[in-house]
């Protein structure tokens, strides 16, 4: 066997799928295009899709939002451990920590394909009941009870703010669920499937994919990509700051992509609709400021805005808190992982691989008082 060493497993190809693929710099879902599916499709629809292989006709994705609307209810013993979590704890932490403790009260028995199908239903909807209720408690304000017959979007707004949001809100909302729900091999869905490949169970891949989800080089970038735009008055400072931070070397947080060398569609189709959201708002200062920063960054570079670019900003301007934009996309994510580990439980082989020793050569132990 000829041994390859790649740094980041760069250009190594770690396993198959079936689920979504990036062709040419075109992602596809299930062999349907992104572009497509923003337009036609919402996240239940995809969800649907990532779990049964198939886009739902009308009875099936019914079937799905009532299935998520069993399943929103949190256990009681969750709003405890909740309310004893510190105050300072990011949001992301909470989250990891909380799907791993509603775990231990999964409603669904057995682990066949279907049962693992529903498992994944069930988290699907527990995690924005998980990020509203911990957002409510820290605010002072009681949970709100889930409404059945919205979509997941919406009612993650309702959960959120005890109100039934606008049409543009949940909708656009809604996209970024759909652009966020499914990437193949990426750092999150490839610990998803180490763990499930050693026949580990769904909740603890899905919260081993939250721990790597969590950095700044992976879904944190969301987070950190609007603190940056936060430093900034003006679109003046914002380009000055941003050729400086480029001859420092720096990495310019929701830019650039290990698959995606000439740019990223997602980052295209939410950018469109960013900028309408931004002018219906009246705040198209933001936006100078978002192209004050993404035009030296292009020129001087060559490095293109990726999905989280555009989502960190359209998430401010839906008026939703920094903490929860890395969780909000964990709530999409988790059926593109749950369906990595369907995918992985079946013909598993574990992974393992192997690794290029550089350390000491052999030696032997001295005594305890020689060393
Ligand atoms: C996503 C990311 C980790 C991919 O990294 P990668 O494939 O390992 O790319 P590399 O780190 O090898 O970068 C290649 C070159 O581009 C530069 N580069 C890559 N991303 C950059 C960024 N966001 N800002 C500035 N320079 C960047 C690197 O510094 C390097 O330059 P060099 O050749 O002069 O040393 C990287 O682009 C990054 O850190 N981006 C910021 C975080 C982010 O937005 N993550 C979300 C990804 S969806």
């Amino acid at each position: 066997m000829t041994m390859v060493y790649s740094p980041g497993l760069d250009g190594v190809v770690a396993g198959e799928t079936r689920v979504s693929c990036v062709d040419q710099g075109r992602l596809l879902y299930r062999g349907y295009a992104i572009q497509e599916l923003a337009e036609k499709t919402n996240f239940e629809e995809v969800l649907h899709l990532m779990l049964y292989g198939e886009l739902p006709g009308e009875e099936r994705l019914q079937y799905i939002m009532d299935r998520l609307d069993d399943f929103r209810a949190l256990p009681e013993q969750v709003y405890h451990v909740l309310q004893h979590i510190p105050a300072t704890v990011p949001m992301m932490e909470v989250v990891r920590t909380m799907v791993s403790f509603a775990g231990h009260f999964d409603p669904v028995e057995g682990d066949d394909d279907e049962a693992i199908r529903q498992r994944a239903i069930w988290l699907t909807a527990q995690v924005p009941s998980i990020i509203a209720a911990r957002h409510r408690l820290l605010n002072g304000d009681e949970p709100v009870k889930p409404r059945r017959g919205m979509s997941h979007a919406a009612q993650m707004l309702y959960l959120l703010f005890g109100e039934e949001p606008d049409d543009m809100t949940a909708d656009l909302l809604d996209l970024t669920l759909v652009l966020y729900a499914e990437h193949e091999f990426n750092a999150s869905t490839f610990t998803c499937r180490v763990i499930c490949s050693t026949e580990s169970d769904l909740v603890s891949s899905v919260a081993g994919a939250i721990g790597a989800l969590k950095g700044p080089l992976h879904g944190g970038a969301n987070e950190a990509a609007m603190r940056m735009l936060l430093r900034f008055k003006s679109a003046d400072e914002a380009a000055k700051w941003v050729v400086e931070a480029l001859e420092r070397k720096e990495k310019i947080m929701g830019f650039g992509h290990r698959v995606y060398r000439h740019g990223d569609h997602r980052a295209h189709i939410l950018e469109q609709k960013m900028r309408k959201l931004a002018h219906k708002k009246g705040q198209d200062h933001w936006l100078a400021i978002y192209d004050a920063v993404r035009d030296p960054v292009r020129r001087l570079k060559n490095i293109y805005p990726n999905v989280d670019y555009p989502c960190g900003l359209t998430y401010h301007l839906m008026g939703l808190p920094l903490d929860l934009f890395t969780p909000i996309f964990v709530s999409a994510r988790v059926s593109g992982w749950s369906a990595h580990y369907l995918e992985q439980s079946r013909g598993n082989r574990l992974y393992r691989p192997l690794s290029e020793y550089i350390g000491q050569a052999e030696r032997t132990v001295p005594p305890l008082d020689e060393r």
